[in-house]
């Protein structure tokens, strides 16, 4: 029990989850305007999603012998999720633009975890980011119907 590039893409989904998490906590905090007593607490379903991802991706590292990133400036190093500086002036199409870019972000890396937990013969790990890379989906689809784009727009 090795899988050494399972281990490795685990890490960066980790260190992706971490970062996804704080760029929707800046829009949990900056947005302003038309939907924010809807939206703001539908953020809090997403961080909590994230969270709970970046928990069990970390543990089931840990049970194939890995070390989970767990510093922020191994995040830094390790993540492909984009972040900018807060701002007061997006509109809430943008904020949500950019945390549908950071899902699909994740979406790439779950695809890339399950094709390598496969090859590999983790089969326990597989099944685990299949579960996640679905969750990832549904919610690419629901976030993008909120902002009015049919399936596969934009892609
Ligand atoms: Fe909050």
């Amino acid at each position: 029990m090795a899988y050494p590039k399972t281990k490795k893409i685990m890490n960066e989904i980790v260190a992706d989850l971490t970062q996804a998490h704080m760029v929707v906590h800046q829009h949990h905090w900056y947005m302003l305007g038309r939907g924010f007593l809807k939206l703001h607490p539908y953020l809090d379903d997403v961080m909590d999603e994230l969270a709970e991802q970046q928990d069990g991706v970390a543990e089931r590292l840990i049970e194939i012998n890995g070390s989970p990133i767990s510093t922020y400036e191994e995040v830094l190093e390790e993540t492909n999720v984009p972040d900018q500086v807060g701002s007061w002036d997006l509109s809430m199409e943008e904020r949500f633009q950019l945390i549908v870019n950071a899902y699909k972000q994740l979406r790439d890396d779950y695809e890339r975890g399950i094709k390598i937990s496969e090859d590999e013969g983790d089969n326990s790990t597989n099944d685990l980011l299949i579960a996640y890379h679905t969750a990832v989906e549904k919610r690419i689809w629901m976030m993008s119907a909120e902002l009015g784009k049919r399936p596969g727009e934009g892609e």
